[in-house]
């Protein structure tokens, strides 16, 4: 689906330093990304800048590719969640689903329902190399199943019900974009 960003929405889509997600049609978002190999001090550091410019941009999840970065991993702060990276992560077991309102920092001021999974188990490494699993329900798993979306070239458009996409001003949003 092409998106055709209307004229009042456009200065979001202008990369700057107060705006530095990468945002459609920069094809980056749309890459398979690479397994992260090993974690490094640029791991670490990449980390720490996606954790300050998802907070910036009042994001609840940020993916890799989002900084232009076509690597395995994303970070994810939902409401009452500590801020976490998931490196590698994989979905390994989903139940239910759920039906919510999404949006994406990669695609500001786009809104609609997307129709996830209500439960999934993702196994990842966390920043300190361990190998954990993740038991996530509800908006933490509708966030994890978005970024993980991202590092496979998939965006919420993809999924989105079309009835329900519709532009918003972003200020008027807190905290639901990722
Ligand atoms: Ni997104």
């Amino acid at each position: 689906m092409e998106i055709v960003v209307p004229e009042e929405f456009k200065h979001l889509y202008v990369k700057s330093v107060e705006r530095p997600v990468v945002k459609i049609p920069d094809p980056v978002l749309r890459k398979i990304a690479a397994e992260v190999t090993g974690l490094t001090k640029k791991t670490n550091f990449l980390i720490d800048e996606m954790m300050r410019i998802m907070r910036k941009a009042n994001g609840v999840g940020l993916a890799a590719p989002q900084v232009g970065i076509s690597q395995r991993l994303f970070v994810m702060a939902p409401l009452d969640f500590r801020p976490t990276a998931l490196i590698n992560p994989k979905i390994i077991k989903a139940e239910g689903e759920q039906i919510g309102q999404e949006g994406c920092l990669s695609i500001p001021g786009l809104y609609g329902d997307v129709k996830r999974y209500d439960y999934i188990e993702v196994e990842a490494m966390d920043r300190k190399g361990r190998e954990l699993i993740f038991e996530l329900e509800g908006m933490p798993a509708r966030v994890a199943q978005h970024e993980i979306d991202h590092l496979d070239g998939v965006l919420f458009i993809d999924k989105v019900n079309l009835a329900t996409l519709h532009w918003e001003d972003p200020e008027l949003h807190s905290r639901d974009e990722d």
